[in-house]
């Protein structure tokens, strides 16, 4: 309790919007190294929103043309994102990022690769009015749930005002904070089994948090500092994407990228906003070589001096030290007709 307290205490300084989602509330069992997940004051968790918003999730009829759901890019066989570089929208154009995974997205404060969503509610609408995503507009949505009774009936038990496109939003959000996934090696580890990190991992850890200084940004047990650093990623791209300073218009922010969370990234490949890393070992590489050399690279992106077996002990503690035994697996469920 005294934690929860605490962490209350934290949240309200960053003022964080939303309120500290308790264990002993909605979130009665998640796994070890997850303590909160921020859920809005005008969004409360419920278990009819959950099941309405997984249908939701999974439903191409919320696209334009009836081809592509929320799944068919965040594609829970492929740790909930997907295996290719960029991902084909409803009429076959490819998004100009990597999609990340919706796994632990309830931990994020910001949303997309250069945060310019506030909440997951503020998000969902995104890829469904985009016309390169879905390409549906947000009347055709509504009247389209609304003509089906299966979905109808649901919105107007759980929402006074029944079939809405915030309302679609409130149950994608709930949905996607259920996505929980936890108890790595880490959170082992740091929960008191001193002999989680036997070996390799163990030794991967070290360079993780002590040579290699990834933890500066990473930081444990989320591996992420919530705020935007330019890694030099992408940089000879033909067309560079700005990241922070395409919502900023700064041109220090110019390369600047929301850093991610780490786990389960076996399942996530390609990896960074655009996708330009198809293994860890690549990505361990580019670290290693100082990133890319620019005029915004964050000073504590240096060349590394790892020796082979320090890269390979890293790449391991990434694959299997962040690997999380809890993990949401979770099959499309029946839409309504
Ligand atoms: C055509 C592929 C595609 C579809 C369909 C799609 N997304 Fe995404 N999603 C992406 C990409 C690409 C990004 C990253 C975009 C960016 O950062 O600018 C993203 C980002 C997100 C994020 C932010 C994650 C983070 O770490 O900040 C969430 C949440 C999300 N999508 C949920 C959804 C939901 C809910 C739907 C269905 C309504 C959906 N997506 C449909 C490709 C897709
Ligand atoms: C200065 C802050 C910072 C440091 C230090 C840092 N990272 Fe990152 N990391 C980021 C940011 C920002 C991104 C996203 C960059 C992008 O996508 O273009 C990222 C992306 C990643 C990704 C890709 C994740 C994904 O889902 O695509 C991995 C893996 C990663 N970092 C591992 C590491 C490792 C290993 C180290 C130490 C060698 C490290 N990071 C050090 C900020 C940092």
């Amino acid at each position: 309790m005294l934690r929860l307290a605490l962490l209350s205490i934290f949240l309200l300084t960053l003022r964080v919007p939303g309120s500290l989602c308790a264990q002993e509330t909605y979130f009665s069992d998640v796994p070890l190294g997850i303590d909160w997940i921020i859920v809005p004051q005008d969004n409360p968790m419920s278990a009819a929103k959950v099941e309405l918003g997984k249908q939701l999730f999974f439903d191409v009829r919320l696209s334009g043309n009836g081809t592509l759901s929320c799944a068919s890019c965040h594609d829970p066989n492929k740790g909930w994102a997907d295996d290719r570089k960029f991902s084909p929208g409803a009429h076959g154009q490819f998004t100009t990022r990597n999609v990340p995974s919706v796994v632990n997205v309830g931990l994020h404060r910001t949303f997309f690769w250069d945060g310019r969503a506030a909440s997951l509610e503020e998000q969902a609408l995104v890829p469904m009015t985009n016309p390169a995503e879905m390409d549906i507009s947000l009347n055709e949505l509504e009247n389209r749930l609304r003509s089906i009774d299966g979905y109808r009936l649901q919105f107007e038990a759980i929402f006074a005002d029944g079939v809405t496109s915030q309302n679609v939003a409130r149950c994608l959000a709930s949905f996607q904070r259920t996505l929980v996934a936890g108890e790595t090696a880490y959170d082992r580890f740091r929960g008191g089994h001193a002999d989680a990190l036997e070996g390799e991992i163990g030794r991967g850890s070290g360079i993780f948090f002590g040579k290699a200084n990834c933890g500066n940004c990473h930081i444990a047990k989320i591996y992420t500092d919530h705020k935007f650093h330019n890694i030099g990623t992408g940089i000879h791209d033909t067309k560079q994407d700005r990241g922070l300073a395409q919502r900023t218009g700064k041109e220090a922010d110019i390369g600047k990228f929301r850093t991610p969370l780490l786990r389960d990234l076996a399942l996530t490949a390609p990896y960074f906003h655009d996708g330009s890393k198809a293994t860890l070992q690549e990505v361990v590489d580019f670290y290693n070589e100082g990133g890319g050399k620019n005029a915004n690279l964050d000073p504590h992106i240096v060349p590394l001096q790892l020796t082979p077996e320090e890269k390979k002990a890293l790449v391991t503690f990434l694959r299997e030290g962040l690997r999380s035994n809890v993990y949401p697996r979770i099959e499309k469920p029946q839409l309504p007709k």
